[in-house]
């Protein structure tokens, strides 16, 4: 557990992605989207001490000036955003983080851009984010850096003259070196992140597969959490990011009241849905999942008409080219799979390309029989943990989840699937739909008890006390 000191020290979160506002009931409040921004602020939410959180605003300056940091927000947590170019925006976030670090972190090496010029614009956004947040620093903060937008952020604040703690987690998988070493400067870049006094990651095989390429490269050793030798020492471990799960329980109410935000009408009666949550991302393996459905109603004639699938799909980096073509492979293999075998009062797949809010998700989730999680490669995934908490637990959905999720290294009690082989996530699909209420309580039991042990908060609680303690 975290102890007092520690608590006390104030926490300085560092992302390229910020929370978005939203004002209720006359009240800010944060929107975050995505896995990151969502464990940040439950993060930072608990600190008794608050701290800061600073990043991109996500605006867009006119001329060729970055615009230093500003005050976004000071309630429920403090927000200090930085504008970025017009140039920044194209060279470093949506070229080399999302179109060289993205697919080659994630094992798509041959969907990857690689530019020497996109580097320096990413090295020099690095630079720029340092020489601002140096500006906020105050001895005795605890600097938290968050995924692969900001690996050279560390270096960059060492250089100039900040001693104190720097933790780094990363959101997204680590690659092995087959992979890693197709970047440039990959060498540099692991030497450069040994400025960070701690650096996390989501599972062992990614944590490993770090040290493993320090080892090739910098001559490193790991002995237990510590890398030694090489240019200096290190911890590296694990730190599986969980969620906020009272957030997503059941309330006894819940049930009887019936009141949700999202209310499916006639034509979802008496059908079991089918649902997956995701943004539209080519490593979420949405064309292989919905190939993988009508495979099932093909090879299942029986549930054909007695299932359906609902699939959200939230926009995503839609600057960044491929990302809009997996928005064409989906809306036409969408189109073709409800023209051949939708009937006059049946349809296969509703197909949702919007955000809805963590409320309106939980309705979906618990509307749900099935909840199907099959990327080709993720981090975590976190809506493998909220579609288990928000579950009924005396008539529990099941979790069809990828080996290729990082939740799968906890997740053992999920049917697991190997996504790329459709007729495999099929038979999983079918397993759930046709698996005994025992069973289904057995392993949502199961589930929910490791999705409440790695909560977001014993997340943030191992994450500070390594640091402070390392
Ligand atoms: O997985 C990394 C991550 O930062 C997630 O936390 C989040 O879901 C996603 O990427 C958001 O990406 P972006 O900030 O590019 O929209």
């Amino acid at each position: 557990m975290l102890s007092a000191k520690s608590n006390r020290s104030r926490l300085v979160v560092v992302s390229n992605r910020l929370p978005g506002m939203k004002a209720v009931g006359g009240e800010e409040r944060l929107r975050p989207i995505g896995g990151l921004a969502t464990a940040v602020e439950a993060a930072l939410s608990q600190r008794e001490s608050g701290g800061v959180w600073i990043g991109w605003s996500g605006k867009i300056t006119s001329g060729n000036d970055r615009s230093g940091i500003k005050e976004i927000a000071a309630k429920p947590i403090r927000l200090l955003g930085l504008d970025l170019t017009e140039n920044d925006v194209a060279a470093y976030y949506n070229g080399f983080c999302n179109k060289a670090l993205w697919p080659i972190l994630h094992g798509f090496p041959g969907l990857a851009t690689l530019s020497r010029s996109q580097l320096d614009v990413y090295r020099s956004v690095n630079r720029f984010f340092a020489s601002e947040i140096m500006s906020q620093l105050n001895e005795g903060d605890l600097v938290w850096i968050h995924d692969y937008h900001l690996f050279y952020l560390g270096h960059e604040l060492r250089k100039l003259g900040w001693k104190g703690k720097i933790g780094f987690f990363l959101h997204v998988p680590f690659p092995s070196m087959e992979s890693l070493e197709i970047l440039p400067d990959y060498r540099e870049l692991l030497s450069l992140m040994s400025a960070f006094d701690l650096v996390g990651f989501q599972t062992k095989i990614y944590r490993d597969n770090y040290a493993r390429a320090c080892e090739l490269s910098l001559g490193s050793q790991l002995k237990g959490n510590i890398l030694v030798g090489g240019e200096s020492k290190q911890i590296a471990d694990v730190f599986p990011v969980g969620i906020d799960v009272d957030k997503f329980l059941p309330s006894d109410g819940d049930r009887a009241s019936g009141k949700g935000r999202i209310t499916l009408g006639t034509p979802f009666q008496n059908l079991d849905i089918v649902l997956g949550v995701d943004r539209l991302d080519y490593t979420k393996g949405l064309p292989e999942r919905t190939i993988a459905f009508e495979t099932l109603l093909k090879t299942h004639p029986k549930i054909k008409r007695a299932v359906t699938m609902i699939q959200v799909c939230s926009p995503s980096r839609t600057k960044v080219s491929e990302y809009v073509e997996q928005k064409k492979r989906m809306d036409s293999l969408v189109g073709r799979i409800n023209g051949e075998l939708s009937e006059h009062d049946w349809e296969p797949i509703r197909y949702l390309y919007r955000t809805y809010s963590q409320e309106e998700l939980i309705d979906f989730y618990r509307y749900s029989k099935v909840g199907l999680v099959t990327p080709l490669r993720d981090g975590m995934n976190l809506v493998a943990k909220e579609f288990v908490a928000a579950q009924y637990p005396d008539d529990p959905g099941v979790l069809t989840l990828s080996k290729f999720a990082g939740a799968a290294e906890q997740m053992t009690e999920a049917i697991l699937v190997n996504p790329y082989i459709p007729e495999d996530t099929a038979d999983g699909i079918a397993l759930a739909l046709e698996m005994p209420k025992g069973e289904r309580i057995e392993r949502h039991q199961a589930l929910l008890k490791k999705v409440q042990d790695y909560s977001v908060q014993r997340w943030t609680n191992e994450f500070v006390s390594a640091l402070i303690s390392g």
